[in-house]
């Protein structure tokens, strides 16, 4: 594998290109939207000379990352030996861009989503070759996160999943291997603990702060769950709380009725800046 192709240079795309250059592939970016590539390689460029600034990124190794990446059409994506997406969490966008990839890449090449949330499964079932798609869910900021969650559709080939494992590796991520289960193994996690400890606070078991602090001091998590929903957005998790609920048939992951209301009054969180927290 030499070439990889980015579609979409919003928050993750331009860090999976990042993090692709640093480790030595030839890489292009692209965009619906022109500016969006620009602004991704600008950010690459600043995170680069932030890690040069650290000490953490020599400046040779920066200069050679910028060199070995550049702003692409779709058709130099579809030339590249993986191809990533990284557009908006939308099946059937995902999708209309997978069968234009296909229609023109090499047999060999490998078509990758980084969906957090949508079945692999039932993208690839749309397309001519399903056994070439699999997932790769990076985590935001891409260049910072260790982890690496790659996604094994039922019709995805191994010797995919071997290329994509050997992929994470030299990007140097840890890899986990899931399968193509609802939430897959991070969100069915981080968001069930997050809605029982909504029910806490609605119970009146603890204070949110008190709540965080049990998961951080007792459990070394190094954000307690309601600040991470603060994190992440009340309005995000409740619909992926909907969503797993019925895609599962766990009623573990239904939002709490305080939760429902929160967002009804617009108190999502970081952004909108209070949630259970005043940011
Ligand atoms: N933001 C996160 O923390 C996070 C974490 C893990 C996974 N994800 C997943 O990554 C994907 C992208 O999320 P994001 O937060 O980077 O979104 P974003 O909105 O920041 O970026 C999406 C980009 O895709 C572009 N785009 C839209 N349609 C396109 C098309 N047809 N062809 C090419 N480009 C197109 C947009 O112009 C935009 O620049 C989603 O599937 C999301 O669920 C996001």
């Amino acid at each position: 594998m030499v070439r990889v192709g980015v579609v979409g240079a919003g928050t993750m795309g331009h860090g999976i290109a990042q993090v692709a250059a640093m480790a030595g592939y030839e890489v292009v970016l692209t965009d619906v939207d022109a500016g969006a590539v620009e602004r991704g390689i600008g950010k690459v460029r600043g995170n680069l000379d932030k890690g040069v600034e650290k000490g953490k990124v020599a400046p040779a190794d920066r200069d050679a990352a910028l060199a070995a990446l550049r702003a692409g059409s779709l058709a130099d994506v579809a030339a590249c030996d993986l191809q990533i997406e990284a557009v908006p969490e939308k099946h059937d966008l995902k999708v209309a861009l997978f069968r234009q990839l296909e229609a023109t890449a090499a047999p060999t090449a490998i078509l990758a989503t980084n969906t957090s949330s949508l079945s692999v499964g039932a993208i690839a079932a749309e397309l001519a070759h399903p056994e070439r798609v699999i997932g790769t869910h990076f985590f935001n900021p891409v260049h910072i996160m260790a982890l690496l969650e790659v996604i094994v559709a039922e019709r995805t080939a191994p010797e995919v999943l071997e290329a994509v494992k050997a992929f994470g590796q030299r990007i140097g991520k840890d890899v986990i291997v899931v399968k193509d289960a609802p939430g897959f193994a991070t969100s069915r996690l981080g968001v069930c603990l997050g809605m029982e400890a909504i029910r806490m606070v609605e119970q009146g078991v603890a204070s949110p702060e008190d709540i965080d602090k049990a998961m951080v001091l007792g459990y070394r998590h190094p954000v307690g769950p309601l600040k991470l929903t603060d994190m992440v957005g009340l309005d995000v998790r409740m619909h992926i709380g909907e969503y797993l609920a019925g895609a599962l048939g766990n009623p573990a992951f239904e939002p709490p009725e305080l939760m429902r209301r929160m967002v009804a009054e617009g108190r999502l969180g970081k952004k909108s800046g209070r949630g259970f927290y005043d940011w």
